[in-house]
């Protein structure tokens, strides 16, 4: 198929689409981006390269990152982990801390903030230096050693990361953080923190979209029963409580990002992400939610 042309098509039908969704705020260095910025990129299984718009600026990933430590972190606990970590859509919004209190500090899932501190504590203990040996993962998996964290945006990040650390401190006091409180979080502010482009982005999940194992390199990177279970868990929350919703319009696996990306999988065929700045009420972007709608509807490529 010529994703080229149906990115164009697709396009088209959104230009009616008024976009009243905004940029967040909550992260100080997230709204300096221009709010109209839309890039696409999709890479096939089979070597394939498409591309759209502003597919080759960088944006900060924030959360689409979660499932690239979700993939180091199962690797190394195997099932373990879902002893400190459940697989069930939360139904709340990404930092919330109500749940976490019912649930005696265990998330629901490794993507919503409380999810993704877990995860980011189990590198710490694991890791012999969780910071570097994270983006050396995340550089080979994309194939991209210029792969980086952003300082300011992760520093941005931590002069209002209040939420996130009573996050931390609930579930610590729960026994479920095993590390330093501000070693972890801070782990947790550069993960959100890497800058990809769609392009760079899209390459890195080809291997969710190969069963586990790099297309390009050839490397296996983790059991096809792995990468089935990380799938799963982006289907039903990978968009925090618009997860439903997602899956009812656009049929993929998917994780967003409060910079505006979403990356999502076509297991044996394709990963893609889109940016577009501008959130809706969830967190999700706006545009990006709608041109995968449409997208996967011209394609009649959703997985049901
Ligand atoms: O912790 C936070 O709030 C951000 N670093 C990440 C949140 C995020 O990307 C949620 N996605 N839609």
């Amino acid at each position: 198929m010529n994703y080229n042309e149906v990115f164009c098509e697709v396009n088209k039908l959104l230009k009616s689409h008024v976009d009243n969704g905004t940029v967040a705020s909550y992260i100080p260095e997230l709204q300096k981006v221009s709010p109209d910025k839309f890039g696409v990129h999709l890479c096939t299984v089979d070597g394939g390269n498409f591309a759209f718009g502003d597919s080759e600026e960088k944006f900060s990933i924030q959360s689409i990152s979660k499932v690239l430590s979700l993939t180091m972190a199962f690797e190394i606990e195997e099932d373990k982990l879902w002893k400190r970590v459940g697989v069930e859509p939360s139904g709340n919004p990404f930092n919330s801390l109500v749940q976490l209190e019912y649930d005696e500090g265990i998330p629901r899932n490794p993507f919503i903030n409380a999810g993704a501190i877990v995860i980011a504590d189990v590198l710490v203990s694991k890791l012999k230096k969780p910071k570097e040996d994270f983006i050396k993962f995340v550089r080979q998996l994309s194939g991209n050693n210029q792969i980086d964290y952003s300082d300011r945006v992760a520093q941005s990040e931590k002069s209002k990361g209040h939420r996130n650390a009573a996050l931390c401190n609930l579930m610590k006091s729960f026994g479920n953080i095993e590390n330093d409180i501000d070693e972890v979080i801070d782990f947790y502010f550069d993960l959100c923190s890497i800058e990809m482009t769609c392009s760079e982005l899209a390459r890195t999940f080809l291997f969710l979209a190969n069963y586990g194992k790099d297309p390009v390199s050839g490397n296996k990177i983790i059991s096809s029963s792995k990468s089935k279970r990380i799938n799963a868990v982006m289907q039903l929350c990978g968009l925090y409580d618009e997860a439903g919703e997602f899956s009812f319009k656009v049929g993929l696996p998917g994780k967003s990002g409060v910079g505006g990306g979403i990356a999502v999988v076509h297991p044996g065929k394709y990963s893609m992400v889109v940016w577009s700045p501008r959130l809706n009420k969830k967190g999700n972007s706006n545009k990006g939610v709608r041109f995968l709608e449409e997208f996967t509807s011209y394609t009649e490529s959703s997985i049901f």
